[in-house]
């Protein structure tokens, strides 16, 4: 093989190497977007041209507000009932069990979440996240970042986030407080 046409075959293996590779990292920070766990449906980041018409919305008083979609950053995420919405709903059906499962849910959710780097300055665990289809979900996603470090720097901030939503419980939803406490120290146990 000419010198010339050995060259040309590594340049080509060089470039299908690295599209290769770039495009693995693309796919990969995909699921930083956290589609299933925020109920993520679409985001629309940069301007565009296609949207024909504006959307309306209009508040509890009756006031409207229109919006130019093609010019607006947004998300749109499927509709959550809120943490605290949620437990509500559960102990007024009596439904005890359910409630300390999702509680459950919750904080698993949560530690997984944190031990993949996902950083959540603002934990807030009764009005940031909340159920889809009986599965929690993390709604408030202005807030979070990806960093590496936090899969294991995560313990102490973890730790306080989930003392003050103990707290939380105890003035709220007394009758959940045993569960939450066995289940929370059976958790931070395993982490
Ligand atoms: N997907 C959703 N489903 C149901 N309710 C939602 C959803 N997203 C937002 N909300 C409602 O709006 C509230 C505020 O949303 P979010 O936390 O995303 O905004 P925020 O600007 O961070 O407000 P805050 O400072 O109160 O946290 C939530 O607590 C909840 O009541
Ligand atoms: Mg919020």
């Amino acid at each position: 093989m000419k010198l010339s046409a050995k060259c040309i075959l590594s340049i080509s293996l060089f470039v299908t190497l690295v599209l290769g590779i770039s495009f693995t990292w693309i796919i990969k920070r995909q699921d930083y977007l956290l589609k299933e766990e925020t109920g993520l449906i679409y985001y629309h980041f940069a301007p565009t041209d296609y949207f024909t018409t504006p959307l309306i919305l209009i508040n509890k008083l009756g006031e409207k507000r229109e919006i130019d979609l093609d010019a607006t950053e947004f998300f749109l995420q499927k509709k959550a009932v809120v943490t605290f919405e949620y437990l509500d709903r559960c102990l007024a059906l009596n439904q005890i069990d359910k409630a300390n499962d999702a509680l459950k849910k919750l904080l698993e959710f949560t530690i997984a979440l944190y031990c993949q780097g996902i950083v959540m300055v603002d934990l807030q665990l009764m009005s940031n996240f909340g159920f889809i289809d009986d599965l929690p979900a993390r709604i408030d996603i202005e807030h979070i970042e990806f960093k590496k470090s936090w899969k294991t720097d995560h313990k102490e901030h973890l730790k306080s986030q989930v003392e003050y939503f103990r707290e939380w419980i105890l003035q709220n939803h007394a009758p959940l407080l045993e569960s939450f406490d066995t289940v929370s120290k059976d958790l931070f146990l395993k982490t």
